[in-house]
């Protein structure tokens, strides 16, 4: 297995608008980001992955590009983004950019030339189709955030492509041009110095040339058979690698729904010229009860039986990257551990031990390093996200499911639970800005913010700290095999990583319960690493408190 810099990283996520706000317009910026990389400094990630800041119309929260060569008005400027980058390497954190080109804003000037004309330049840049009659769309396919993935457009009187909302419109990449141009940008960024790119729907952007009617799920017909992982996927990635990614010592880490283990060793493969790793969703993206939208937390036994297929296929094979949570979803600690006063904190560790201890690239989102929970919102109106709005009026206003049966599922899933403000301190607006908050703050602030934990050394912040330093002293921690223990067990998560040198035995209790558990024979008297219980472990048969995690070396 090849060593590299991006195999031992840690990332931190940050979604911009939401970080920090240096002018009081209530919306986080560039110039806030530099102000605060001495604290991501401090917890010691090693590399800033920051979703787009690109010119947008903001239908998407900044997805929606209308120039790739631009800084979005309310972040900032060039020369904003300049600084940032300087500073941060000063400091010697790497920026990844987020780069989103499977579709571009219905702004941006290629779509404005292509509406015009039916025999304009730039008319192939995107995927016009007829209607199939004079009402109908070409097929039944559904877009992502609601509605048909078809927009029928008066000028020319035909139908445009679009897997989002109609305001991000698809690009056609099997016009050479189109590539040309995206390599190009892609380029001019690598030769601004920026240190990767984390690739938005990157397997989505190949479609087949028949579109036919797709199989109905809930409202419309389902596109995945004939745009994620189509038939050109792989050799546009390997045409990208060869002539921008390859010239570069840069990281990639392809967003890719629908990735299974055997495609990811397609995509990530050691040796495939591709990308570096992909975000597989198998764990966040469980169907529920309406479509996405559940209130039901995934049973560990499956979650187990996900994460560790994940961790022994792509073994010595393709890369893992590690992730509970981002921008697209709840709050880890909501989701996956305990959000009340009594078991936040240690639930939060416990999953951070969980996931930091595996194999792949963690990534931490940003707050998730405070235990910042899902935000109780109270009524549609609460919500920014084009996502939650659209499901919201599809499902209750058009389907007649009941609010009180939709609500929860919309609580428990929405993305903006992970979009409320950064939580700096306990001043008003959490510190995140002078002005009123695009969104509003958790009004948890007062108890859960970055003034608080770093000043406190047993901190949710902390234990972060910790196990990004354990990683660095570690290489079995990085590179080291990975077997699960107790696959049977509801309670318990136990795996073990082993090297050459050593090898380590990590325990984390999922349950509210207190739980009996048998230190295995080799780890009895080993010293223990970390834990979010001031236990030593001495013993073999011990009881785990609720949540209770630990990792013991026997190096
Ligand atoms: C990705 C992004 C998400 C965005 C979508 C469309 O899934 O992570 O935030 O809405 O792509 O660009
Ligand atoms: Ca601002």
């Amino acid at each position: 297995m090849k060593q590299t810099w991006w195999k031992e990283a840690v990332i931190y996520q940050i979604y911009p608008r939401s970080f920090m706000d240096s002018n009081g317009d209530g919306i986080g910026d560039l110039k806030g980001i530099t102000s605060r990389l001495d604290y991501l400094k401090y917890l010691g990630v090693d590399v800033i992955w920051l979703s787009p800041i690109y010119k947008s119309p903001n239908d998407d929260n900044g997805y929606d590009i209308s120039d790739y060569q631009a800084i979005m008005d309310e972040f900032g400027t060039m020369e904003d983004f300049d600084e940032l980058l300087h500073e941060a390497h000063q400091r010697g954190l790497r920026i990844v950019m987020d780069l989103v080109v499977n579709h571009t804003s219905d702004e941006h000037k290629w779509f404005m030339e292509s509406k015009s004309s039916a025999d304009n330049d730039y008319r192939d840049y995107y995927i016009w189709r007829e209607g199939k009659d004079d009402t109908q769309p070409p097929n039944n396919w559904g877009s992502c955030f609601g509605g048909p993935a078809w927009q029928y457009d008066e000028t020319t009187k035909m139908y445009y492509l679009h897997l989002f909302s109609k305001k991000q419109p698809d690009l056609n990449w099997d016009n050479p041009k189109v590539r040309k141009n995206v390599f190009d940008m892609m380029t001019w960024w690598c030769d601004k110095g920026i240190d990767g790119f984390r690739m938005d729907v990157i397997s989505m952007i190949s479609k087949t040339k028949e579109m036919p009617d797709g199989k109905v799920t809930g409202f419309y017909g389902d596109y995945s058979p004939y745009c994620v992982h189509g038939p050109n996927i792989h050799r546009y990635l390997r045409e990208m690698n060869e002539k921008v990614l390859s010239k570069y010592d840069i990281m990639t880490v392809g967003e890719t729904p629908g990735v299974t283990t055997e495609l990811a060793k397609q995509y990530a493969g050691e040796d495939t010229k591709e990308l570096n790793m992909v975000f597989q969703f198998e764990l966040v993206d469980t169907p529920g009860k309406y479509g996405k939208w559940t209130d039901e937390k995934l049973p560990l036994t499956e979650l187990k039986k996900i994460m560790s297929r994940w961790q022994t296929e792509l073994y010595g094979e393709a890369w893992n990257s590690l992730f509970w949570d981002n921008h697209d979803q709840p709050r880890a600690v909501s989701r996956f551990g305990n959000d009340t006063p009594k078991y936040r904190e240690v639930s939060a560790k416990m999953l951070a031990t969980c996931l930091h201890m595996m194999q792949g690239t963690p990534y931490i989102y940003q707050g998730e390093e405070l235990g910042m929970t899902n935000y109780p919102f109270e009524k549609p109106s609460d919500f920014r996200d084009i996502e939650s709005i659209n499901a919201y009026s599809e499902w209750c206003e058009s389907a007649g499911v009941s609010h009180e049966d939709f609500w929860p599922c919309l609580l428990f899933r929405s993305r903006d639970n992970a979009r409320t403000p950064m939580q700096w301190d306990d001043s008003e607006e959490a510190g995140f800005t002078a002005g009123t908050p695009w969104i509003a703050v958790n009004p948890n602030y007062k108890e859960i913010n970055a003034k608080e934990e770093t000043a406190n050394p047993d901190s949710v912040f902390h234990y972060y700290k910790k196990l990004i330093a354990l990683r660095k002293l570690h290489p079995v921690i990085v590179y080291g095999k990975y077997e699960l223990l107790l696959e049977d067990s509801k309670e318990l998560y136990v795996y073990t990583r082993t090297s050459d040198k050593e090898k380590l035995l990590v325990v984390c209790n999922f349950s509210e319960q207190n739980t009996s558990f048998t230190i295995p024979e080799e780890f009895i008297g080993s010293p223990c690493l970390i834990s979010n219980m001031e236990n030593t472990y001495n013993d073999a048969d011990i009881i785990l408190k609720p949540y209770e995690s630990f990792v013991l070396s026997n190096e």
